[in-house]
């Protein structure tokens, strides 16, 4: 693989656990962020990260009886250590240059996307690869704003990034095959499981999930069933770990409502993607979901209640 040095833009929620897990996959990683407060807060994120796996790693050590507990903690300290001193925090862009692959996961703005990448195309060395962490947008289009489009692709992880085994990786029309190669095993050497997919909106896990959560948003609606029996329904009928009610909650109805109007307005003719009355009413009020407190549930926290 040529990957060696991997930037990644913004350090936020996402970006953080992706810093995180191309240094444990043994990448050199410049995490680059617009600011130092939000740089230091991220760099925070994964130093507390890495001291939990490094007690969860001791712990499983001892209990194998691989070591001591001493010896145990030590060498799990070691690794901690080694993975945080393979990252680089930086504010400064000129810091990606030489970077073999730069990974985006910055705020959800086609337009703010679009501008990076054509930075981007101006500043990295030629063999660069571009990927952005993209829920929404067309992959293709920011390869084309970076001037390179056979080098871009998306590498769409899931939160918690340190937890989550998923990685989508994008190909558009475009995209080279040595650069798609190399986006796969780059996502297979950070421990993941990579599938590969087309630049179709929501790739494969938002295409099935967004419109199921439509709906049964829809479904609620029309007053088929109450928000607890679809929930009850999905989870002891199919076995999934939550119901799409409750899903909805925790992704945030502002986001799902962003998701989906977007791609309403962009892809106007296909019938699976529609915006349900209730969850723009609801955005309305400012009922978000877990994270305002209220959203088809009421919550405190994590919990429901
Ligand atoms: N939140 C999720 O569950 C999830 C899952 C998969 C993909 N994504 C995608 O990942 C991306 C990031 O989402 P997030 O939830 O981590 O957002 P976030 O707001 O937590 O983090 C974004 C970070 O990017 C930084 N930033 C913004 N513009 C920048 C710039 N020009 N240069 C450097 N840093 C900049 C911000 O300071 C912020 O820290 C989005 O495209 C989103 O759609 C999110």
């Amino acid at each position: 693989m040529a990957i060696k040095k991997v930037g990644v833009v913004g350090c936020g929620l996402m970006g953080h656990g992706i810093v995180q897990v191309a240094a444990q996959g043994g990448f050199q990683v410049v995490a680059l962020e617009a600011e130092q407060k939000f740089l230091d807060s991220g760099l925070g994120r994964i130093d507390k990260s890495l001291a939990k796996l490094a007690e969860k790693a001791a712990e499983k050590a001892v209990k194998e009886g691989k070591a001591s507990a001493e010896d145990a903690k030590a060498k799990a300290a070691a690794d901690a250590a080694a993975t945080r001193a393979r990252i680089t925090g930086s504010t400064n862009k000129a810091d990606l240059a030489d970077c073999d692959l730069v990974i985006e996961a910055i705020v959800e703005n086609l337009d703010v996307k679009k501008a990076l990448f054509a930075e981007l195309g101006k500043l990295c060395k030629p063999s660069t690869i571009f990927a952005s962490n993209t829920s929404s947008f067309p992959i293709g289009e920011m390869g084309d704003a970076s001037g390179r489009p056979q080098r871009m692709v998306g590498l769409h992880f899931f939160n918690p990034v340190q937890l989550m085994k998923l990685v989508e990786v994008v190909r558009t029309p475009k995209t080279a095959d040595d650069v798609f190669a190399d986006a796969m095993a780059f996502g297979k050497a950070c421990g993941k499981a990579p599938v590969a997919c087309k630049d179709t909106p929501g790739f494969v896990v938002n295409r099935l999930l967004v419109p199921y959560m439509v709906e049964a948003m829809k479904m609620l609606e029309r007053g088929d069933a109450s928000a607890e029996d679809i929930d009850t329904a999905m989870k002891f009928g199919c076995g999934y770990p939550m119901g799409p009610i409750e899903l909805t909650d925790y992704v945030g109805l502002d986001t799902t409502l962003f998701i989906v109007e977007g791609w309403t307005k962009r892809y106007p003719n296909d019938p699976s993607f529609q915006v349900p009355a209730l969850l723009k009413k609801k955005v309305d009020e400012k009922k978000l979901g877990r994270k305002s407190g209220e959203g088809f549930y009421k919550w405190e926290g994590d919990k429901r209640v």
